[in-house]
């Protein structure tokens, strides 16, 4: 527990934009909400790769195949910066993996739909790393430093990332009838589940407030929500394709678009893991952490290998000396 005086100065340090630091005196509350937020951001790149690496053995050509294995190393990395800024507020990363496979953490749910066909590797370039990158510019100013560090590096990352999706979509919105209509079907699946990974609407999150006043989130779900439509809708023209939204309309009073509601029961199940592919992706997920079990062990061998090398050397140095 934090005293009356200490309370008061970490918020006073909040409110003048100097960064909380691991060592630093917290609210427990502070640190759960930052854990959360990481662990939860990490597992989301991680999972993440799963619906787009299916799609690197089948990319049409040898420079779309380079671009995405380059995209899904990318998000694997982005998983290891943010499970090691999680780290320094004092959770072991073999926990937060323990939370992710047991399903009690949780990861962004729009890794939860399928990958269908090859647009839709473009439409989750565009739409899906678009909408992360709105809400990770905004958390490159959040309070705590080591997740704000993490995130500036990440977010150039993600700018490519958006790039590449919005110009694989470009050469399709440019081809044969197919391919504009596959392109068409992608956007049509993938544009209601990017709105919906703003999270609830401000008036239904209960971290909010809170979290805004500790600079953890510098903007609301639903504001960001609205600069995501706001962009979609600009640059959907230039690929001649719609949205699907019959309610998407330039509101010039407000000089922001209109836009339909979002299926919100269709939200909370597969936030509760009824998603069309929850189980898949957590399946696979285990798999490859079991897999992955003789590297985790030859990393230990190796560093036990070199401590007692570097230890003997030691030994021997100050022997002769
Ligand atoms: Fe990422
Ligand atoms: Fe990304």
């Amino acid at each position: 527990m934090l005293t009356h005086d200490t309370a008061f100065l970490f918020q006073q340090k909040i409110d003048n934009e100097i960064k909380i630091e691991p060592k630093d005196p917290m609210p427990q509350a502070y640190r759960k909400t930052n854990i959360r937020q990481i662990s939860q951001h990490a597992h989301s790149e991680i999972v993440g790769m799963l619906p787009e690496a299916n799609w690197i053995s089948r990319a049409p050509s040898l420079k779309r195949k380079a671009i995405l294995l380059a995209k899904v190393q990318d998000e694997a990395g982005h998983g290891l910066y943010l499970y090691a800024a999680a780290e320094t507020l004092g959770i072991h990363r073999d926990e937060m993996i323990n939370d992710l496979h047991s399903g009690t953490a949780k990861y962004s749910s729009i890794f939860n739909y399928p990958t269908l066909t090859w647009a839709d590797i473009g439409a989750i370039g565009w739409l899906v790393d678009g909408a992360a990158i709105l809400n990770q510019v905004a958390l490159c100013r959040t309070s705590y430093g080591p997740y704000a560090r993490a995130l500036v590096r990440i977010c150039k990352e993600e700018s490519f990332h958006q790039r590449q999706g919005f110009d694989a979509l470009l050469v399709l919105s440019k081809g044969t009838l197919q391919q504009k209509e596959m392109c068409q079907d992608a956007i049509n699946r993938w544009w209601w589940p990017s709105l919906m990974m703003f999270g609830p609407r401000d008036s239904e999150s209960t971290n909010n407030d809170q979290s805004i006043k500790w600079k953890i989130k510098r903007k609301t779900n639903d504001e960001l929500r609205q600069s995501f439509v706001n962009m979609a809708a600009e640059q959907v023209k230039v690929l001649g394709m719609t949205l699907p939204d019959a309610a998407l309309k330039w509101n010039e009073e407000s000089k922001q678009y209109n836009f339909g509601e979002i299926n919100w029961e269709e939200f909370w199940n597969v936030v509760k893991g009824k998603g069309p592919c929850n189980k898949q992706r957590l399946e696979a997920r285990k798999k490859a952490h079991e897999e992955g079990t003789w590297v985790r062990e030859a990393a230990i061998a190796y560093a036990e290998k070199k401590r007692l090398f570097t230890d003997t050397f030691k030994k021997g140095a100050l022997e002769i000396a």
